[in-house]
């Protein structure tokens, strides 16, 4: 595994880390919890990305990462780097939502409770909710942080304006931004434009959520909907109606190209993201431990040409 300085700080993170948004909930199937967590910490994954809401049930994939942690890798505690959220909806209730001050103190209390953790080492406002101010979520973090709850915070989803406020408010805090989390995908750029060079200018290490936009990017719904796929799943939050006939096309594309640079396309998705030197990592989900030994071969090969880059966002316009 390749590991790279986070933002300005010291710490180092795996450039492939691992959420547990889908496939870690008490609906789903535990053995297979365990392998792939396993399976991604013998690969020098050692970056585990959490929330208060993962499941389903909400708050589950954090119970079952504390019972892996627990059985498996209780004396692996320092080798790992761990993260928490919360500003999602967690449960209906005036105050099971958003980033006030109430909702990111007790919930952070919630999550080390069933983690069993005694600290997390990056918590995150998972979302600017519209409402509380910057400087309340941020102090909130702070707080936490003060607290030692937390060793490092950070930012997910932030719109730009707000972005700058939050890393202004910590940095006068002396809590500077770690992390600053958004989705970027070959087929999601979005966040390239402002966010991230924001992110990086800013000294916060930049790490990429859904790189493979949810499974899109792997060539799986080529031939329809697999049935043990996300859009075929009730609990997956990939629609059935986001598998347009454009972007199985535009994947189809993107894997012939992908085997002229020999990778898959999901290989050569991770690598286009892990490109943007201003990214320190991404976080890859997964649904069987034979996706994270399939995905790390991305790293083998992350440059490409000019020519290369052009020809993939000729793919991704000539089919929207
Ligand atoms: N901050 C935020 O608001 C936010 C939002 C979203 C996600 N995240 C974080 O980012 C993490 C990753 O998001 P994501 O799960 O959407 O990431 P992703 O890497 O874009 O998608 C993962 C899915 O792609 C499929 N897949 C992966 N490798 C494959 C392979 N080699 N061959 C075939 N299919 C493969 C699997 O889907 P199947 O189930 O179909 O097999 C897997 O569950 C989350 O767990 C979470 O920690 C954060």
């Amino acid at each position: 595994m390749e590991y790279r300085q986070c933002g300005k700080s010291g710490v180092l993170l795996p450039r492939l880390s691992l959420g547990l948004w889908h496939n870690f909930g008490d609906v789903d199937d535990y053995g297979n919890a365990r392998d792939m967590l396993l399976t991604a910490f013998d690969q020098g994954i050692c970056h585990f990305d959490l929330a208060n809401n993962y499941g389903p049930s909400p708050g589950s994939a954090e119970t079952t990462f504390g019972k892996i942690l627990k059985q498996d890798l209780a004396t692996h505690r320092d080798e790992m780097f761990i993260s928490s959220k919360a500003a999602h909806r967690m449960w209906s209730g005036v105050y099971g939502d958003g980033g006030s001050r109430k909702n990111l103190i007790a919930s952070c209390d919630q999550s080390l409770r069933r983690t069993g953790l005694d600290y997390f080492d990056v918590f995150y406002c998972h979302r600017y909710d519209g409402v509380t101010p910057v400087e309340e979520s941020m102090q909130a973090l702070v707080d936490l942080v003060h607290q030692g709850k937390a060793l490092y915070v950070g930012i997910s989803k932030f719109p730009y304006e707000e972005q700058m406020q939050a890393y202004d408010y910590l940095q006068k805090a002396h809590v500077p931004c770690l992390l600053s989390q958004y989705r970027c995908n070959i087929f999601d750029q979005k966040a390239k434009k402002m966010n991230i060079p924001l992110a990086a200018n800013s000294g916060s290490g930049v790490i990429c959520f859904s790189p493979l936009a949810q499974g899109l990017l792997t060539g799986k719904y080529s031939n329809g909907i697999p049935a043990d796929s996300r859009a075929a799943k009730e609990t997956g939050f990939l629609q059935k109606s986001e598998v347009t006939p454009e972007c199985v096309e535009a994947a189809r594309q993107l894997a012939a190209m992908a085997a002229e640079r020999g990778q898959s396309l999901a290989e050569m998705a991770l690598a286009w993201v892990l490109n943007d030197p201003d990214v320190t990592s991404l976080i890859i989900g997964t649904s069987s431990p034979r996706h994270i030994l399939q995905n790390i071969k991305a790293l083998e090969n992350t440059e490409f040409s000019e020519e290369e880059l052009s020809r993939i966002d000729e793919i991704v316009a000539g089919n929207e």
